[in-house]
């Protein structure tokens, strides 16, 4: 049986408070959980979830950080910043980034190398565009993103990357991808992995876009999904739980 990844990413939402009360109802419900469950609240919760999240098995995951170790950048953050609060795993490219910050597969690249390095498990997101699916370009717009974000990374790092392949048309409409479809793509990614590394590598794909407590399990039934990366079903601590707790 796999190891689900569950990853819930809180975007720009939630204040202390309201961090607060999810845990007390997530942590209640999720004691049995057998997955591996992630939350990536915004940085100002950080510490505070760090806190909550203490004796429990729970990680912590940052929605972006910036490549550099320190200085003059304005806004941002690092990954040894990240590491003070006990954070694993950090979310790079995903498609908001892309869009509102207009991050480039290079930019995301960086980004890769430098959570590496620090120990940081990186979950590089990729995706296509309505528009781009639409045309038939589906799988040379992911190909493009995964060759780029994980360019020079070396075998023995690939283990600690997750893909999450999140259709950016899924993402937040509630148009959720079918999860056979969504099982080809995952297929796709893992082949074309094993293709750039000349190798059987053995990373993980998530599937993201509009995954809710009552179509979770058709992907966590696909044989090439390793779990999922959820944006707004994870600020409710009863159905995130209900996803969490899913085998
Ligand atoms: P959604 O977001 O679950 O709200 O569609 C997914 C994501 O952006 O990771």
């Amino acid at each position: 049986m796999k190891k689900l990844l569950i990853a819930g990413n809180w975007k720009m939402n939630k204040n202390k408070k309201e961090s607060t009360n999810f845990l007390v109802t997530f942590l209640a419900k999720v004691k049995t959980a057998e997955a591996e469950i992630v939350i990536a609240p915004s940085f100002t919760l950080l510490a505070e979830m760090q806190k909550g999240l203490k004796k429990s098995k729970i990680k912590l995951a940052s929605q972006d950080m910036f490549f550099a170790r320190e200085g003059a950048f304005t806004g941002e953050i690092s990954a040894s910043m990240l590491k003070d609060f006990d954070v694993k795993y950090v979310i790079l490219g995903h498609s908001e980034r892309r869009k509102y910050f207009l991050e480039t597969n290079e930019l995301v690249n960086k980004k890769v190398h430098s959570a590496i390095a620090n120990k940081l498990k990186p979950i590089v997101c990729v995706g296509e565009t309505q528009e781009e699916r639409k045309e038939g370009f589906t799988e040379q717009i992911i190909t493009r993103q995964v060759k780029k974000s994980l360019l020079k990374i070396n075998d023995n790092d690939l283990k600690n990357v997750v893909i999450a392949y999140e259709p950016v048309w899924a993402i937040g409409t509630g148009e959720v991808m079918d999860a056979v479809e969504a099982n080809n793509m995952a297929k796709f990614i893992k082949q074309l992995v094993d293709k750039l590394y000349d190798k059987k590598t053995s990373i993980s794909v998530l599937y993201g876009g509009s995954v809710n407590a009552s179509n979770a399990i058709d992907f966590f039934k696909q044989e090439y999904i390793d779990g999922a990366l959820i944006g707004g079903a994870s600020l409710d601590a009863e159905e995130f739980a209900k996803i969490a707790l899913e085998k």
